[in-house]
């Protein structure tokens, strides 16, 4: 089976988030099971750079407002997966990230951007871009690439079956009607049945209407976006293609998050040798000008601070968080950058308690493994999360995740308390609703329960051994290519 992934971010070469690390994984453990996986991605210069021996496949001409665009061939350095790249460098070679301009706005022309991306998908499943290879499924991440959809069922001719993962539906990629006529599409697709989103052109829409199955990154965020209070506008939409929808689990790429051969953090650990973490503990404190102190719980924070991950109900809920100290109170290390009122509030946070709070608002890919593996506790209060994937991280370092309720946070920790405690389930720390009062219920019980060193072991030991992996991810996706190539070959 042919199967072409596009994206706009691929980890260790361009990420924003839990994206870049979803694409960066999951290709390698399809072909693990048989699959012939390919991805096309944008030629950013991240991509253009860490892309091995290039070559030409097709020169695509003038596109898009680009003056060239070429398609050219080459394989990803960190797992050799094949990965067509879409070099258009008016459109492409620029600063900043793929969304965003080095200051923060949209890219003005994203419009272009990311439907010349899903234009070559579309294409490339039509069999018209590299005569040697066709896939037989196109595979389509979030927004970014979902107008591959599009094209493809406004494309006469045979095409791949689609299907299309939605990663995050807040964020749509939504323009001005008026730009339509720029997208080369016809125009019975700009209609609310169609593109249309009250007076906008959404690609995000390309992908629900015109995908034949979309997936979502948990079984749970799968039956939240059919309401509205997580449907973002769309849960229509979405309810309207119910019979089409699944979620679908994250894994961990244990090539990058293993607390035993992880060259970035102070000291290797497992389940059974658990001592290099009380190292890392140790050399996390040092580092971060926290006080020295292998007794006070220590909770971490790995988050782009937006207003979906909660983090304001850390900042109300820190006093009860510090009560105590040094006999009570915990230490709290948080790692995060984007919205700039949280970071003025974190900032204040750890100006105002020296050695008890830090932050660091960077986005810095070794401090992640660094915070991940010497803190005590991780958390996500998130108000939604498709999947998340720190709190996977945090359970295979043994890092006991305190969460909230939501999509794959509820799918993913089992709370420590009535039966689960008792049957030997939990893993974590699990609050309901938003308040800065539920989530500082959770951290009392957290507190509490580090306070018993053999519970606290035993929690650590039962996250460490949870196995959320990419095979079993992998294997649910091949089965629903094959489904999905089915239904269309009934048809
Ligand atoms: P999302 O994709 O919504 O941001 P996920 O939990 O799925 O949430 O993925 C976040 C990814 O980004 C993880 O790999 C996490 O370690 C990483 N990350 C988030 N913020 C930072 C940061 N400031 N520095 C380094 N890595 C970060
Ligand atoms: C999105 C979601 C996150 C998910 C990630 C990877 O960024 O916000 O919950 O883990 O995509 O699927």
């Amino acid at each position: 089976m042919k199967v072409l992934h596009a994206a706009a971010e691929i980890f260790p070469l361009v990420k924003t988030g839990g994206l870049a690390d979803v694409v960066g994984a999951l290709p390698e453990a399809l072909r693990a099971q048989g699959a012939d996986v390919r991805l096309v991605l944008p030629g950013l210069p991240a991509i253009l750079q860490g892309v091995e021996r290039q070559k030409v496949v097709c020169e695509l001409g003038a596109m898009f407002g680009a003056g060239r665009v070429t398609l050219k061939l080459g394989r990803l350095a960190h797992n050799k997966v094949p990965a067509y790249v879409v070099d258009a460098p008016y459109l492409y070679r620029r600063p900043g990230n793929p969304y965003l301009t080095p200051q923060g706005h949209e890219w003005p022309d994203n419009l272009q951007r990311f439907a010349l991306l899903g234009w070559v998908a579309a294409h490339l499943a039509a069999g018209e871009l590299d005569s040697h290879w066709t896939p037989d499924v196109l595979h389509l991440h979030d927004w970014h690439a979902a107008m591959a959809c599009a094209y493809a069922v406004s494309h006469p001719g045979p095409s791949a079956a689609t299907v299309f993962t939605i990663h995050n539906l807040a964020y749509q990629g939504l323009f001005d009607q008026a730009d339509f006529p720029l997208l080369g599409l016809p125009a019975r697709l700009l209609v609310p049945g169609g593109l249309e989103f009250h007076g906008q052109l959404s690609f995000m829409k390309a992908g629900l209407k015109y995908a034949q199955r979309i997936t979502t990154v948990s079984p749970t965020y799968a039956e939240e976006i059919t309401t509205e209070q997580f449907g973002c506008g769309l849960d229509g939409v979405i309810r309207s293609r119910r019979a089409q929808i699944s979620g679908i689990l994250n894994g961990v790429d244990g090539a990058v998050w293993n607390p035993a051969s992880d060259a970035l953090i102070a000291a290797p650990y497992s389940a059974n040798a658990l001592d290099g973490k009380a190292l890392c503990k140790a050399a996390l404190q040092r580092e971060l000008g926290l006080n020295l102190d292998a007794g006070a719980p220590l909770f971490g924070v790995v988050s782009r601070l937006t207003p979906q991950k909660g983090l304001d109900l850390v900042l109300a809920a820190l006093p009860r968080l510090l009560e105590g100290y040094p006999e009570g109170g915990a230490q709290l290390a948080v790692q995060g950058n984007g919205d700039p009122a949280l970071e003025v509030a974190f900032a204040a946070a750890a100006a105002a308690h020296p050695g008890r709070v830090s932050v660091r608002l960077v986005y810095d890919e070794k401090l992640a493994h660094r915070i991940m593996a010497g803190a005590d506790a991780l958390l996500v209060p998130s108000r939604f999360e498709p999947c998340g994937l720190t709190q996977l991280y945090a359970l295979r370092y043994g890092t006991v995740p305190v969460v909230r309720h939501v999509g794959g946070l509820a799918d993913t920790v089992v709370d420590a308390s009535g039966a689960a405690l008792h049957e030997d389930q939990a893993t974590g720390f699990v609050f309901g609703p938003a308040t800065s009062d539920a989530l500082g219920d959770a951290l009392s019980r957290a507190v509490n329960a580090y306070r018993d060193s053999a519970q606290w072991r035993q929690l650590m030991q039962r996250g460490m051994a949870q196995n959320f992996s990419w095979a079993a991810a992998a294997s649910q996706y091949m089965a629903l290519y094959r489904e999905t190539l089915a239904a269309r070959a009934a048809n």
